[in-house]
């Protein structure tokens, strides 16, 4: 029996209906496989902790994850607790806290979901976003001085660094050759953005060296989001900054058919920490409590977290079972269905267990 221990932080909004979805498929994974065990702790972390306890985790948090083999997270964001408390309370420290630099981000239509673009179906748009996870945009650098006065001012300073540009690439690279196109998409900014984003650009083109039988092409980010409407089959990997792929990424999952069906991993490649698996979307407020939320994306991060310790047959097993459950018509309403939380996990668990899955 191999067993792993996995932190569960359901946190805010659709987070508790999607995990507990989650969790649910992976107790059906685990009497189907028969050899695997999750031994899930749930941490009662999010919004209503910071209401009680003026802190989103406790000072330990980080220390009490650390014993994990992965975290599986819901959502974070309340409407009545500021977004940047949230987010820096608890998602950002544990992906940063535990150098998570890579950010993994799959998107394809699943079969049965219809893409808003015309004439685009299954096949046509297959990417991996790769997110630089750890500084860029989000590094948290920067301040406000002169607070309230009318000459106040705040600074968000972007920052790259050579050791975590090139790690980012060369982990893009890598993923790119993994795939059976062999291409990546650089998404930069190196026309306005003349200090960093060169660097990033220089940075790219070294480390392409070390792998010769990946293409490559650059793309700003602008143009990026034209290509992606209009040609996503001329994409395949795809490398971009920490704010730059985070809003690719929404328009990825929506060009898939909605956010609730595209997943992320917060990968630290070197496994000195647990990794980080979540949907990507966010608490979404005008949902919750309605049983509707699409835990497609939450299953697809559960397989991207059994890929990541090792269990690739569960992880296909699991990502089988939901494409048949999307392509018999099972979906919820944000991908044009009827059926609720409950039904689409329900059948997710009657395909694990059906003989030929
Ligand atoms: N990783 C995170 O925890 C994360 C990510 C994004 C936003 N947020 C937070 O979530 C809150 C709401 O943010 P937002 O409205 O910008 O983004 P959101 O992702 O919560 O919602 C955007 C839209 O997508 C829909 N949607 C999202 N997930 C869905 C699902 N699984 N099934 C069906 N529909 C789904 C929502 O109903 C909403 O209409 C904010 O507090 C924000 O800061 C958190």
């Amino acid at each position: 029996m191999r067993e792993y221990s996995i932190a569960a932080i359901p946190a805010d909004g659709i987070g508790p209906e999607v995990i507990d979805a989650g969790t649910t498929v992976l107790a059906s994974l685990e009497k189907r496989m028969g050899d695997i065990k999750f031994n899930i702790e749930t941490f009662d972390w999010g919004s209503d902790y910071y209401k009680r306890h003026g802190v989103m985790m406790p000072a330990d948090g980080l220390e009490t994850l650390k014993r994990f083999d992965a975290i599986y997270f819901g959502a974070v964001g309340a409407p009545d607790v500021p977004d940047h408390i949230t987010l820096w309370g608890l998602r950002l420290p544990i992906c940063q806290g535990f150098d998570q630099y890579a950010n993994v981000r799959p998107t394809k239509i699943l079969p049965g979901i219809k893409s808003p673009l015309a004439n685009v179906g299954p096949g046509d748009l297959d990417w991996v976003i790769i997110r630089e996870n750890s500084e860029g945009e989000y590094s948290g650098h920067g301040g406000r001085a002169h607070r309230g006065l009318p000459e106040e001012v705040g600074t968000e300073v972007a920052i790259f660094t050579r050791v975590g540009v090139t790690r980012i690439m060369r982990y893009a690279f890598k993923m790119a050759q993994s795939r059976p196109r062999k291409f990546l998409t650089v998404v930069t900014k190196s026309n306005a953005q003349r200090h960093g984003m060169v660097m990033w650009d220089e940075i790219a083109e070294e480390v392409s060296a070390e792998f010769p039988d990946v293409t490559w092409d650059k793309m700003l980010v602008d143009a990026m989001t034209v290509r992606m409407t209009l040609n996503p089959k001329s994409l395949d990997t795809i490398v971009a900054t920490n704010l730059h792929a985070d809003i690719l990424s929404d328009l990825a999952g929506a060009l898939a058919g909605s956010l609730g069906v595209a997943p992320t991993a917060n990968i630290d490649p070197q496994r000195r920490f647990p990794s980080m698996f979540e949907p990507i979307h966010g608490s979404a407020f005008d949902i919750t409590g309605k049983g509707i939320a699409n835990p497609v994306a939450t299953f697809w991060t559960a397989a991207q977290m059994l890929d990541h310790l090792g269990e690739h047959e569960a992880s296909e097993r699991l990502m089988r079972a939901v494409e048949l459950v999307t392509a018999a018509g099972i979906l919820t309403p944000d991908v044009g269905g009827t059926s609720t939380t409950k039904d689409v996990t329900a059948a997710v668990v009657d395909a694990i267990h059906s003989s030929n899955v």
